[in-house]
């Protein structure tokens, strides 16, 4: 008697499709665009099947994995979120009997507007993104670090790359191999530097080899120049200080200096030392989405950190013009509404209007606002942004090629 296949287990969170209507008897290499609506999209090197669906006009990331491992990675990404760390957001797992045997597939959500690092390798004119890859790796690096995570396999195909204000993010795409440890010790954070230069050196000696690098690209001090960006951002958030009894000041200097390079400060530590003559203290970071953090409690908008600190900017200039204007100090929020509804709607509309989806609308907007700062150092006086915008849309979109990713 033929055997009947079990019928896939699904485990999905809530707010999501429920995916029941794709091939799931069929291994995810057979999909094809007549059985369920897949997309083809570049991605990163991968042993195991990844493939890219439409439902809802929402994309997902598909990964098949052998049986237990969809769902471990699952609870690890949600840990991640839990944690407010840049990673791809789970939204389930499945289980599936194909035959004897028992297999899982992971469904993340598609990370919207990024480029696996091949990209930013491979195509001409683009090394100052390079540069910014290397900080955004390190960044991540520190963040998961920070916050007790052993990424076990970091690599540049286990990341992908977001576009934020001229620079980048970097997210973390497998957590296969990751563990949450509180803290996490020297040893593995050693270790895991370690493995990321071998795995960077490895993934761009495999480029050189197949001549998609610059003859003269740095492959062995790239991995390398990794680790001084991390080791200098470690230190600049770990280490402690000690200052004057009357030198307090210097507290609030340090946390507007965390602050700016994006970092959240929850608490300072602080202990009268030098029989009270000095203070050591430390102050211990959350997260680096400071602005991005206060933009969204502003205005709803979900923006990249340097995207968020740009745009607050624009709403603490609107602010001071408002408070001379009324002759009167304005709240934040007051200032932050009135720039929503004012200045970013309708300009953003005139935006996607004209360029079509290709960059995430805040970028467009953020890319915007640096245009309009160019043309009022040209003209010594600021353009204002009709201006602004006119010249951008006439000028600079149209140098855009499609990729989301331009040269700066
Ligand atoms: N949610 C997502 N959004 C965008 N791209 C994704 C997403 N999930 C996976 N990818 C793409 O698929 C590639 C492979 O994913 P992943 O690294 O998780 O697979 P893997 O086969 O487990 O890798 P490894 O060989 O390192 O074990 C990534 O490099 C990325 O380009
Ligand atoms: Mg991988």
């Amino acid at each position: 008697m033929a055997e009947v296949p079990l019928a896939p287990l699904l485990v999905i969170r809530p707010g999501y499709p429920d995916f029941l209507d794709l091939p799931w008897h069929l291994p995810l290499s057979d999909w094809q665009a007549q059985q369920a609506p897949v997309e083809e999209i570049p991605i990163g090197l991968s042993r195991h099947p990844v493939i890219f669906v439409r439902e809802q006009n929402q994309l997902y990331a598909l990964k098949e994995l052998p049986e237990q491992l969809a769902e471990q990675e699952y609870q690890l990404l949600r840990r991640l979120e839990e944690l407010d760390l840049p990673a791809v957001t789970p939204v389930g797992h499945v289980r599936l009997q194909r035959g004897p045997e028992t297999v899982s597939v992971l469904i993340t959500r598609y990370l919207d507007y990024s480029v696996p690092y091949r990209l930013l390798f491979v195509q001409p004119d683009l090394d100052t993104y390079r540069e910014h890859l290397l900080d955004a790796m390190a960044s991540l690096l520190v963040q998961l670090h920070f916050s007790g995570v052993f990424w076990g396999d970091c690599s540049l195909s286990n990341a992908l790359f977001r576009q934020d204000a001229g620079w980048l993010q970097a997210y973390l795409v497998d957590a296969e191999t990751s563990e949450i440890h509180e803290p996490l010790s020297e040893g593995l954070r050693h270790h895991e530097l370690d493995l990321m230069e071998e795995n960077i050196s490895g993934t761009l000696a495999d480029l050189a080899a197949a001549r998609e690098l610059p003859a003269d690209f740095p492959i062995f001090e790239t991995g390398s120049s990794i680790r001084e960006r991390y080791e200098r951002l470690w230190h600049e958030i770990n280490h402690s200080e000690k200052i004057g009894a009357d030198q307090k000041y210097r507290i609030q200097e340090r946390i507007r200096k965390l602050n700016e390079l994006g970092f959240s400060v929850d608490e300072v530590l602080l202990r009268p030392v030098d029989g009270g003559n000095h203070l050591q203290f430390r102050v211990m970071v959350t997260d680096r989405h400071f602005h991005k953090n206060l933009l969204q409690n502003l205005t709803g908008l979900d923006a990249e950190e340097l995207q968020a600190r740009r745009l607050i900017n624009e709403i603490q200039e609107m602010r001071a013009g408002l408070s001379q204007q009324q002759n009167r100090s304005m709240p934040l929020s007051v200032a932050a509404g009135q720039w929503f509804s004012e200045t970013y709607r309708p300009l953003l509309e005139r935006l996607e209007t004209a360029e079509k989806g290709a960059s995430s609308p805040l970028e467009l907007y953020c890319l915007m606002l640096e245009h309009k700062w160019y043309l009022s150092e040209a003209a010594s006086q600021d353009v204002g942004h009709q201006k602004a915008l006119d010249d951008f849309i006439a000028q600079v979109l149209p140098k855009r090629t499609g990729s989301s990713v331009e040269p700066v």
